[in-house]
């Protein structure tokens, strides 16, 4: 049987009493409704301010749910100021997402950084979510799920891209970049309740990454939910 990968991504988004609130919401929605996710895996890539209490939280309730920041330094520890190591990190969570569409618009990574990026989280065993806004973007080797997320599809007021589409450009990824078979290829882009399960329904496609459908516990539930039941 397939499993499904979701990954919700908070982006710049709660503080920590916001984001107790969303887990306990969240908690409840799951032990009423009594679900087996034995199909899914659930990783949430939080800011970094958020890492600590979600993890104490996520251990205490025993939620299926893997911790994930939403970036890492290219530098190991020392002087950069500002920056959060990969060791840093991984005292609170086992994942990272590296090349995000909005990292490389909004803070100019380079493909020389990211390289960095994914160097520094290897060395610590983080496993990687790289971001891919096409099938010409180079991928490190080395990364456990490649993100394919077209720019034109994040974000509010953002159409998603036509499931056969995303599958299809999924195929060029595959081939282009010699892909392994261990690497699972997701998509990203207004993924919602509405439009998941034609997503993971998609013969190469092996689960979403999700924005804005995340900020809400119910209907990050929603999308879990249907994931689990679409297959
Ligand atoms: P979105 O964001 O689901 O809000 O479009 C996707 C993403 O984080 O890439």
């Amino acid at each position: 049987m397939k499993t499904v990968f979701i990954a919700g991504n908070w982006k710049s988004n709660k503080n920590t009493i916001e984001a107790s609130n969303w887990l306990f919401q969240f908690n409840e929605k799951y032990q009423i409704s009594n679900v087996r996710w034995d199909n899914v895996s659930i990783v949430l890539f939080v800011p970094f301010t958020l890492l600590s209490v979600l993890k104490q939280e996520i251990d205490r309730l025993g939620l299926p749910i893997q911790l994930g920041a939403q970036n890492v330094s290219p530098f190991s520890d020392g002087a950069y100021t500002g920056e959060i190591s990969a060791r840093m990190v991984k005292e609170f969570a086992s994942w990272v997402t590296i090349g995000h569409s909005e990292r490389r618009t909004h803070f100019g990574e380079r493909e020389d950084m990211l390289m960095q990026k994914v160097s520094e989280a290897k060395k610590e065993k983080l496993k990687i979510v790289y971001g891919v806004p096409d099938s010409h973007a180079p991928i490190p080797s080395g990364v456990d799920v490649v993100a394919y997320e077209p720019p034109s599809a994040i974000g509010a007021g953002k159409t998603a891209e036509d499931p056969k589409t995303a599958n299809t450009v999924i195929d060029e990824i595959k081939r282009k970049h010699n892909i392994s078979e261990e690497t699972l290829m997701i998509y990203g882009g207004s993924v919602s309740v509405d439009n998941i399960a034609s997503f993971v329904a998609q013969l190469l496609i092996d689960g979403i990454l999700s924005g804005r459908a995340s900020l809400d516990p119910e209907s990050f539930f929603y999308l879990i939910q249907s994931a689990s039941t679409a297959l």
